[in-house]
């Protein structure tokens, strides 16, 4: 086929997609979730499933999708999400974020490069390809920006469904613009909600205030002692699981093509980093717990001015895990560590929304060869290993269900997931979709795995 035209249609269809607000964690967004849920489910069958379902349907669906059945052919597991985080705040984008829109080779949209690109480079990949001998198995689901909650629970209904020789993940980027990645480790996550309250309800300033407590400077004091200006989080414990990585390992990180500098000037664009300044900024990123104050809520924050003393205070946090942590311990130690820093006067609690525990991958299977070798053929340099700040909740389970998770992704560190004007670069889709089909083309030469 002629390519302009193959990439014009590529485009429409993959605009198609991202015109959906499929945001999981909103409401107001559920019948949105599952326009791309249909969405998946009949690009699986234009690529021939057999078996497309909507699994765990009572939830944003999980896409489940069986590929024809090429006998003694590997098996590969495709994980990717559909939905999105929510586009907020929405007069910071150039061009609405459900308007897909093309400026300078990039295309401009929420989800374009987390996730909904990137799936949509691996399923046209299989259609480049003429559909190569691999037995394709497909898990596309709609929670993973809320902790795939859904995902564990079919999972663990279903473990059946993750059996496969590999599966691939592709909902990371390059570590710089040339420079393909996969990834041995992800961090986890433990989000939470802290409340503090200090009176039964709001009060008038000028007839209290000097005299009665007022929930959001404690709920501020609180968050202050949690984690300190050092970038220490005071949570007793926290630390004890954290295993450092190799000597190996640090050195190869400092041969990457990553200068803290640039990483400030350019992608940061504030005037300083912050944390515990005694390890690398990869080191902070990659291996150390985190602690964020998302959002706090409550008192008045409305147009004008009221004078209130709010009775109660929210804030929405998150830590980071990094291997060897535990979700559940940390969640516990995160409920102690609240207990004990808030005074006696406060009544404080916490409310855990999901989490995940940390993943770690070796790259000892042969099939992270064929992705290295995929990548050195079309954009000329292979995969260096590295680890990723971020989360996919669902990858320990895969990892631990026995098949060889390879995470990799066709982003770049600068497309802005989660923030206004999230972009995938064309280069990078059109790459993308040729470095995978050479990937099922090389597994699908592979016999015994
Ligand atoms: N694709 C990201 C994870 C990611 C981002 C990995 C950048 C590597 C580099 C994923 O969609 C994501 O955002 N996950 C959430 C999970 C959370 C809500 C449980 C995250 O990391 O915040
Ligand atoms: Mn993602
Ligand atoms: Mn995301």
């Amino acid at each position: 086929m002629d390519h302009a035209m193959d990439h014009d249609r590529l485009l429409h269809d993959l605009m198609e997609f991202l015109r959906i607000p499929s945001v999981s964690t909103l409401p107001a967004h559920n019948a949105d979730c599952r326009v791309a849920a249909q969405w998946v489910a009949d690009e699986l069958r234009r690529l021939g499933c057999r078996e497309v379902e909507l699994l765990a349907d009572e939830h944003h669906p999980v896409v489940w999708g069986v590929g024809p059945a090429v006998p003694g052919a590997p098996t590969l597991l495709i994980y990717g999400h559909y939905d999105v985080q929510p586009p907020d705040p929405l007069n910071e984008w150039v061009t609405p974020p459900f308007e897909p829109t093309i400026r300078d080779g990039r295309l401009y949209a929420r989800g374009s490069a987390d996730d909904k690109g990137q799936v949509f480079c691996l399923l046209r990949a299989i259609a480049a390809a003429g559909r190569p001998p691999v037995n394709f198995r497909f898990l596309i689901e709609g929670e993973e920006e809320f902790g795939s909650k859904v995902l564990f629970d079919l999972l663990e209904r279903e473990p059946e469904r993750t059996k496969a020789d590999a599966a691939l993940v592709a909902d990371t980027a390059y570590v710089a613009p040339g420079w393909p990645a996969v990834y041995t480790g992800l961090r986890g996550m433990c989000y939470a909600e802290i409340t503090v309250r200090t009176a039964k309800s709001d009060l008038h300033s000028g007839e209290y205030g000097g005299a009665a407590p007022n929930a959001h400077e404690e709920l501020c004091r609180l968050l202050g002692r949690l984690k300190t200006a050092d970038g220490k989080i005071h949570i007793p414990g926290l630390y004890e699981a954290v295993r450092r990585p190799g000597k190996a390992e640090l050195a190869a990180w400092k041969r990457l093509p990553f200068k803290e500098a640039d990483f400030l000037k350019r992608r940061v664009q504030g005037k300083a980093l912050t944390g515990l300044k005694k390890y690398s900024v990869l080191e902070r990123l990659w291996a150390l717990p985190t602690f964020e104050i998302h959002g706090i809520m409550g008192g008045f924050t409305g147009v004008g001015a009221k004078t209130v003393i709010p009775a109660a205070a929210t804030a929405k946090v998150s830590l980071r895990l990094v291997p060897d942590q535990k979700l559940k311990t940390v969640e516990r130690q995160l409920a102690a560590a609240v207990k004990k820093l808030a005074p006696k006067h406060v009544t404080v609690s916490v409310r855990f929304l999901h989490g995940a525990d940390p993943a770690q991958i070796k790259l000892d299977h042969p099939s992270f060869k064929l992705l290295d070798q995929a990548f050195k053929q079309v954009t000329g340099r292979g995969t260096v290993p590295a680890r990723a700040g971020g989360s996919i909740p669902v990858v320990p389970a895969l990892a631990s269900a026995g098949a060889p998770v390879i995470l990799t992704g066709i982003g770049l560190p600068d497309d802005r997931l989660h923030a206004p004007n999230e972009k995938l670069e064309l280069k990078q889709l059109w790459d993308g979709i040729e470095v995978f089909r050479t990937f099922y083309e090389l597994l699908g030469a592979q016999r015994d795995m």
